[in-house]
Order: C-alpha cells, then structure tokens, then sequence
C-alpha cells in the first residue's frame, strides 16, 4: 500500500533529507538584520524551489520586508484541506563566543543537528516538507489538499503574513491547520501543544538633564532617570511573585482542575529543572507549580536595561537618559491591547517625578487555547504514534506563535501544534539544536498525519 512505498521512499532518501536540511541551514536568513535581507530571499527561494521540485505550482508572495512563500495541491476535491505553516527565518546568532561550531555551519554532535535554526524553524518546517515529497514522488499525489504558507518575518512580529491573512482569509480557507514549531514534553515523549502565550512587548525611555551630569555637583538636586527607571521596573512583581499592574489578572482564565492534575500527572522533575539551570531556587508566582507557572500563568520579564555608564572602572556621572525593554507573556483571555493600556496607567501611576517617560509598544500576539476534542487531533495523535512509536501526551508552552492567532480569526479553525524539538534545543541562543532522529520521525509523523486527516470525519 501507499504508506509502505512511501516509508521505503524515505529510507532511501534518508540522508539526502539531511544534506537538504543543511544547505537550507547554511543560508543566514536572519530576518531581523537588514545586512542579512539577501540571505533572507535566498531561503525564502530555496524553499520555494524545493517546493517546485516536487511538482507543486509555488511562489513568492512579496510583503514590505521578506516574501511569504505559498504552493498548493488541491487535487483532492472530495477531500479536506490542511494549511501547514512555517517560518525560514531565524533569531540573530549573537553572542557568537559561546557557540562551539559556527552557527550557520550545521555540525552533527551526538545525533543532534546543531546550527541556527536547526530546530527553529528550517528543521521542523523542513519535516512537513520531506512528507509532501514523499507522497508526491511515490504516488503523484496527495491524500487530501493542502496550502503550504511559510514566512520570513516570524520572528520579527510578522506584519507581512498579518496582513496578508486578513486579506486572503477566502484563499487560504481550509478545514485543519498544522504547525510544527514547538516542542515534544522530554527525549522520548511527543507531545500535541494545545496552549501558547500570548505577548506584550514594550519598551520604556526616561528622559531626565540635556545631558550627562557630574553626580557630585549635581546629584541630589535632579531626578536620576536610572534610578527612576529602577523604581519602576523593581515594583512590577512583588515578593510573592505576583505582577502588580492594577488590573493585570482580571482576564486570566483560571486553570481548570482537570488540567491542574493532567499536569501534575507528567513525568517532571522540579529538582532537575533546577539542576540543570544551576540556580540556587527556583522562583515564581507563588500558589503554583513550576509547569503551571510555565504554562498557563502571565508572566513578566525584564529584557534589557540601557543607559548610564558600564564600562570599566566606576565613572561617577549622573546620566541623562536610560530605558528597559520589558515584555509580559499572556495567558488566555488576556488581550494584548488591554495589557497595553494597563501598562500604561501603571507606569503614569508609580513614575517618580523629575523625568520624563515614553512608552513604546512593540508587536503582540494573544494567548491560544485549542480544543483537543476533535477530530483533527484524534488523527494527530494516530499520526505521532505512527512516527515515534508511542501515544503524545497534552501540554501548553510558554512561547508564542502569532500565526495561530490569525488563523483562529481569520479562518476559523484550531491549528495543529505538533513539536518535534525538545525543550533544551536552544532556540534563540547559541548552541541551538535539533535531533536528526527526531526529524526523520517528524518526517514519518507528516505523512502519515494526511493519511490520518483522510480518513477522519469533519
Ligand atoms: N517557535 C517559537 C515559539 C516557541 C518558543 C514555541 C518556545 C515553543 C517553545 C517562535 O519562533 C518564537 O520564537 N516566537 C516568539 C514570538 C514572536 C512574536 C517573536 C517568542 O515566543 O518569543
Ligand atoms: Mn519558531
Ligand atoms: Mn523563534
């Protein structure tokens, strides 16, 4: 039968899937660096051509910055259609010191893959990819039809692809939605995502003197506009770990009992958690756990604090000017624009006074929460089974995916969250990685997800 052709076809092409991968990993397409821009296009056409190679019709579709690429089968008219989204953009790669292969030189260490984007995004996207081939090549067809969008602005808030799905919900409706971007529970534990955070970005400017000040003459006299940024930033948690924004939780879907105990059930170790990280404790909102704090609790991090004078040796001046990127990862029902306004009024609320404070909105996304009663995710669960071998288990993750947002909205259909990466893969910092066993699983996992979506009702 056509599954049996279509495995033998990928253990024939086994290693050519990941010399592909690799030259898809060479290219730098660092979304976020405008030196990076022809790179960025160079993937964006890989992928495109690869896509073409198949026998899919494929093209660019160009945005304000780097192109979308979309092709489609739809050959299968009495059939349901799949949308499968990815991304072929990356993170920067900085700091470089502590990778120990360069990180657009995919190096196999230990059966992982480790490069930029190894598993954020080219590994994961690639699985969905590889599957199409295979159908494509050993039966000139696909079990259903399926519309392949993949983006080169996810990790840049992803404008383009915003506005194109507004536009084009007509285009791009479909029944199920699939992504693989995100991660399996542990080493030999699939997992189905089925909740992402949301975010709010922002960053905030504090303005004090025309200029840098002597803090021995002028000290004392004029507010410090670092120390009334520490005073902002240092009162948003407090002590019990919760974010003091008046307001700030009054949306906040309160975990339901049976999730509570679903995630206690898994296999983790809050002593090797921390071990691992080598801190001296763990910390977080008090009243929950370290899943449930990961998972499903708003959260609020500080991402950088500029200003004033950190070179070497002390420097006893009084800056004019400073400012913190800080961002809150939302949980269900959360709206970002309300966060917004909150954030706001807080910071109005408890700025000291001798300065003055801009606040600045960076893009957001809000939280998802998909039904897994359905049939889409009974034939995930089939498919997973089928590729690694053992059942998923449910979890939600701390990341966000704003296309999944979209795709709620726009088309009205719960996206398949199925991660083939790991938790400690590095996506974003160096060393990052991906399990080349885990992509050839991925690959058989994809396959026979549309097998599975063929068979299943509505
Ligand atoms: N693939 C990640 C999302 C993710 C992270 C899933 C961790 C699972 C675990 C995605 O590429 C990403 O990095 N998203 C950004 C959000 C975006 C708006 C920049 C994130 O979560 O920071
Ligand atoms: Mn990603
Ligand atoms: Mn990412």
């Amino acid at each position: 039968m056509a599954l049996d052709r279509i495995e033998a076809y990928l253990a024939t092409r086994h290693d050519d899937f990941e010399e592909q991968l690799k030259a898809l990993i060479r290219i730098p397409s660092v979304s976020a660096q405008p030196d990076h821009d022809p790179d960025t296009r160079r993937a964006a056409l890989f992928v495109r051509d690869d896509l073409a190679a198949m026998g899919l019709k494929a093209d660019l579709i160009e945005t304000k910055r780097h192109p979308l690429v979309y092709a489609e089968w739809l050959g299968a008219p009495d059939k349901p259609t799949l949308l499968i989204y990815g991304h072929y953009d990356v993170q920067p790669p900085e700091p470089l010191e502590p990778w120990l292969s360069p990180p657009f030189e995919p190096t196999v260490r230990n059966g992982n893959l480790y490069a930029r984007g190894a598993t954020d995004d080219k590994g994961q996207m690639f699985t969905h990819l590889k599957a199409l081939e295979a159908w494509l090549k050993t039966s000139g067809k696909l079990p259903i039809n399926v519309k392949i969008l993949i983006e080169g602005e996810e990790e840049v808030g992803g404008a383009g692809l915003t506005d194109y799905v507004a536009a084009h919900h007509k285009f791009l409706a479909c029944d199920y939605a699939v992504i693989s971007d995100t991660s399996q529970f542990a080493p030999g534990q699939p997992a189905i995502t089925y909740g992402l955070k949301g975010l709010a970005y922002f960053e905030v400017l504090v303005q004090g003197a025309d200029r840098d000040l002597h803090s021995g003459t002028y000290g004392g006299a004029v507010a410090n506009p670092l120390n009334a940024l520490a005073t902002i930033l240092a009162g948003l948690k407090g002590p019990d770990g919760k974010i003091t924004i008046a307001g700030f939780y009054d949306q906040v879907k309160p975990l339901e009992d049976w999730e509570r105990a679903e995630f206690a059930r898994l296999p983790f170790s809050e002593a090797e958690f921390q071990a691992d990280l080598k801190v001296p404790t763990l910390f977080g909102e008090a009243g929950y756990t370290t899943l449930e704090r990961k998972w499903a609790r708003p959260t609020c991090d500080i991402n950088g604090i500029f200003g004033g004078y950190s070179g070497p040796g002390p420097k006893t001046v009084l800056p004019c000017k400073g400012g913190a990127k800080l961002s809150f990862r939302l949980v269900p029902d959360q709206d970002p624009k309300t966060i917004d306004r909150l954030f706001r009024a807080h910071v109005a609320r408890v700025s000291p006074p001798g300065v003055t404070y801009e606040v600045i909105t960076h893009h957001g996304a809000p939280a998802v929460l998909v039904n897994i009663d359905t049939a889409g995710i009974r034939a995930a669960v089939r498919a997973i089974e089928a590729g690694f071998g053992i059942k998923p288990v449910f979890m939600r993750e701390g990341g966000s995916i704003p296309v999944v947002g979209l795709i709620k909205e726009h088309l009205g259909v719960d996206t398949l969250l199925l991660g083939w990466g790991q938790i400690d893969d590095n996506l974003h910092g160096p060393n990052e990685k991906f399990s080349l066993a885990d992509f050839h699983r991925g690959i058989k996992a994809n396959v026979h997800l549309l097998a599975e979506l063929a068979k299943a009702a509505g």
